[in-house]
């Protein structure tokens, strides 16, 4: 079924195919049984397939990558689609409109997207209305916060400490986004001072909580070995419960597509199957010269269940998609969650 809406939808641009697969799935959800089929044809469930990690437990390893449902407005949908947790984001304080349209581009033959978004969301506000609105509450939803455009790189700890504080009491665990390509300045947060700064005072307030939620930092693919070593102590300096490895690239290989069109499509990050083998080896470094001392969530490039298992083999305890969920389909979280089972 979705090779043929694939087909439609592939011939429309990017980011209104996006909005229209859900505004489809949103009518479809709407007549009675229609999401019990849903349920019935893509999830797949097995006792083996439950993870205890960061003090929950996951009903399967398999997640939602952030990026795809920023503002919290799928999140059930999602789940019915066979999903073991929804991250949602990048949110920031105030709503923003993100760069000019248009902004995410499809490489089909690299099965690849470009996307130069930069943090387009309506709020953390509004994505908190929303998931209070959510009747399952048993759907693990990860926060993944980030600052606004507007918002200098010295007082981006208020805008993660705003987001952090409005979603405390709404989702299962945090992401602190650093190594987004789109916002200018951003990625310099990954460095030793600004980024101890932000973790441990966000974790200094998550202690002072009522309930404690873990936090993880999301990091980019392109960072040096002496990069990643700060990274690791600043992660376990901080106390917080581990890291996303990783997020898009800012390279431009390994790709068949034509040069000429990679060039005229210009500044953006580089998702899916270019990226696999360089987040794949950024977890590997991680899990090695941590030894495992903190959790980790694998995410670039998984379009099979063989991908799958590169990552959980390089020291994944969790994997997530976004460029392969639109390459592959639903089928893809169910295809790889078998393979685990085996
Ligand atoms: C992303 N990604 C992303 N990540 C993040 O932390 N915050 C965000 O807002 C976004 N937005 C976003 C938009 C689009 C259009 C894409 C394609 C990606 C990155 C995403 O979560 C993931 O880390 C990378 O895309 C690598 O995984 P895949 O796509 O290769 O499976």
């Amino acid at each position: 079924m979705y090779r043929i809406l694939k087909f439609f939808l592939f011939k429309i641009n990017p980011e209104s195919a996006h909005h229209l697969t859900f505004r489809l799935l949103h009518f479809l959800f709407s007549i009675p049984l229609v999401p019990s089929i849903f349920k019935w044809s893509y999830q797949y469930k097995h006792t083996s397939l439950e993870k205890k990690l960061l003090g929950l437990t996951f009903k399967n390893p398999v997640g939602l990558a952030a990026g795809f449902d920023k503002d919290a407005k799928h999140i059930e949908l999602l789940d019915a689609l066979g999903f073991g947790f929804i991250e949602i984001g990048t949110l920031t304080p105030k709503p923003q409109p993100g760069n000019d349209k248009p902004r995410l581009f499809r490489l089909p033959q690299d099965e690849a997207l470009i996307n130069r978004m930069g943090f387009n969301n309506e709020g953390v506000d509004a994505a908190v209305e929303r998931i209070k609105k959510i009747k399952n509450k048993q759907i693990i939803i990860g926060g993944n916060i980030g600052k606004n455009k507007v918002t200098a790189n010295e007082d981006a700890i208020y805008d993660y400490i705003y987001c952090f504080e409005k979603l405390y009491d709404y989702v299962n665990y945090f992401v602190v986004n650093v190594s987004s390509p789109n916002t200018p300045g951003l990625r310099s947060l990954q460095e030793k001072e600004p980024l101890l700064k932000i973790l441990s005072t966000l974790q200094a307030i998550n202690v002072q909580g009522k309930n404690p939620k873990p936090i993880l930092l999301k990091i980019a693919p392109d960072l040096t070995e002496e990069q990643l070593n700060d990274i690791i102590e600043i992660v376990v300096e901080s106390k917080i419960a581990g890291v996303i490895a990783t997020n898009t690239t800012i390279a431009r290989e390994p790709l068949t597509t034509d040069k000429n069109y990679v060039e005229s499509i210009g500044a953006g990050g580089l998702s899916g199957k270019p990226v696999r083998e360089k987040s794949t080896e950024v977890i590997q470094y991680i899990s090695e010269k941590s030894r495992g001392k903190f959790a980790m969530i694998g995410v670039g490039g998984i379009h099979s269940a063989a991908d799958a298992q590169e990552k959980i083999s390089a020291g994944a305890d969790l994997v997530q998609l976004y460029t392969g969920f639109i390459y592959k389909g639903p089928s893809l979280i169910s295809k790889i969650n078998k393979s685990l089972v085996q």
